[in-house]
């Protein structure tokens, strides 16, 4: 448990304020954040960037609601998008449009215009169809696209296949063969700028070798490029650094980037990190209740309100989150199946959980700030939990519940 989470009384708190207010005052299932957890991972990345030229983009995607980016931008952050509707989200939140670097295979014309005319950073190219297109929208409106290309290393990051991306197998970046033609036909396009080099090579990345190992690779490529008289004003190590879900030895972020840096030695060019899951995975969390205990001949069933739409990870990669029942019972410890409501055998966020529960308890699952709320969907016409942050003694709801009439609200009969 991180240091954000205690125990009073025998009821678990977020800071300094008990969960079970939280649920009486906004309900369940709610996502509940720590503001003091966000702002002391942010900090973490920059006090380990001292005395380095970096930008740190926080990867939107893990989660984006405008209060976490407004935090963000206030601490300096810039950010790092794949869509027009996450670059439309950082605007809004107050995030600076230089600090913006947009990634992503499939950028439509709509987006890079968008872009484009907000004045971001970098669009991270990756392939060759996106810089011709790039160069054509740029040449439209008048304006110059600043360009890094993402090269895919070829290298195993040991983490789950579906979130693994620095393979050639991957529909990632661009091999190393093709970078170089890659860059040298940008040079050529008046309205694109070379301006860097990215590398991002999956998540939930627990060991520090493979990002050297892109490191190395990318270093050895800049190279290349610097002896073919292309210079690069920054090199993107993209993100990807993991969390401690439930015993991973995932490295201190002060680690990583200390023996990232000292593979970069005496160059003196700038660095972009694009970290997500590093910075709000482990400062929030998603509270539920228990509805029914379900026992069963061969198996235990704690039936709880929040389910695999509102935490998609448990059903989509079987990843594991810590699940901590609010109030400590004397009751017998039994093994329990966390499943939600929703109709399908993968709809699970926990199995085989020793706890003593009763109906009606609360329980909290670990761990959820990144990829949850921004990965959740409305299935079995279920509206979107609330999303609270909690500050000290304080607590701030910062999206409200949805309802089920705002689900169907623009839906129309036929004729
Ligand atoms: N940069 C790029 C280009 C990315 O594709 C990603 C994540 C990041 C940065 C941030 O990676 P992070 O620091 O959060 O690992 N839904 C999955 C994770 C998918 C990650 C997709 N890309 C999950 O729940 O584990």
């Amino acid at each position: 448990m991180s240091l954000t989470y205690f125990r009073e009384d025998g009821a678990l708190c977020v800071e300094s304020l008990p969960l079970e207010t939280i649920a009486g005052q906004y309900g369940t299932p709610c996502w509940v954040y720590s503001r003091a957890a966000l702002e002391a991972a942010y900090r973490e990345f920059e006090q380990a960037c001292a005395g380095r030229e970096t930008l740190i983009c926080y990867a939107v995607k893990a989660n984006s609601n405008l209060a976490i980016l407004n935090l963000f931008a206030r601490l300096g952050a810039g950010f790092d998008i794949v869509s027009g509707g996450e670059l439309a989200r950082v605007l809004a939140a107050g995030g600076a449009a230089h600090k913006i670097v947009f990634s992503g295979v499939g950028k439509t014309e709509t987006e890079m215009r968008a872009a484009l005319a907000a004045g971001i950073l970098c669009f991270n190219v990756e392939s060759e169809p996106e810089l011709e297109r790039l160069s054509r929208v740029a040449d439209d409106i008048g304006l110059t696209a600043p360009v890094s290309i993402r090269v895919n290393p070829d290298i195993d990051a040991k983490t789950h296949p579906y979130i693994a991306t620095g393979l050639s197998e991957n529909k990632f970046g661009v091999g190393y063969e093709e970078a170089l033609p890659l860059y040298r036909k940008a040079l050529r396009l008046p309205r694109v700028r070379v301006v860097g080099i990215d590398v991002h090579i999956g998540s939930q990345i627990t060991a520090i070798e493979p990002f050297l190992a892109a490191l190395d690779r990318v270093l050895e490529f800049a190279d290349v490029l610097d002896a073919t008289g292309i210079r690069l004003e920054h090199l993107d190590l993209g993100g990807g650094l993991g969390i401690r879900y439930r015993d991973e030895e995932a490295p201190a972020v002060s680690d990583y980037l200390a023996r990232l840096f000292s593979a970069l030695g005496e160059r003196r060019v700038k660095i972009l990190f694009e970290p997500g899951r590093a910075l709000v995975g482990n400062a929030g969390m998603l509270l539920t209740r228990i509805e029914y205990l379900k026992r069963g001949p061969v198996k235990n069933f704690a039936v709880v309100d929040a389910a695999m739409n509102d935490l998609l990870r448990p059903a989509l990669y079987r990843a594991w989150h810590d699940i901590v029942p609010v109030r400590r019972r004397t009751v017998e410890r039994v093994d329990w199946d966390v499943v939600g409501p929703v109709c399908e055998s993968a709809d699970f966020l926990g199995l085989e959980r020793p706890l003593a529960v009763e109906q009606g308890d609360l329980l909290a699952l670990l761990s959820a700030g990144a990829y949850g709320m921004s990965m959740s969907s409305n299935y079995n016409s279920r509206p979107r939990p609330a999303e609270v942050i909690v500050d000290g003694a304080a607590v701030h709801l910062v999206r409200p519940r949805e309802s089920v009439e705002s689900l169907f609200a623009s839906e129309r009969f036929l004729p």
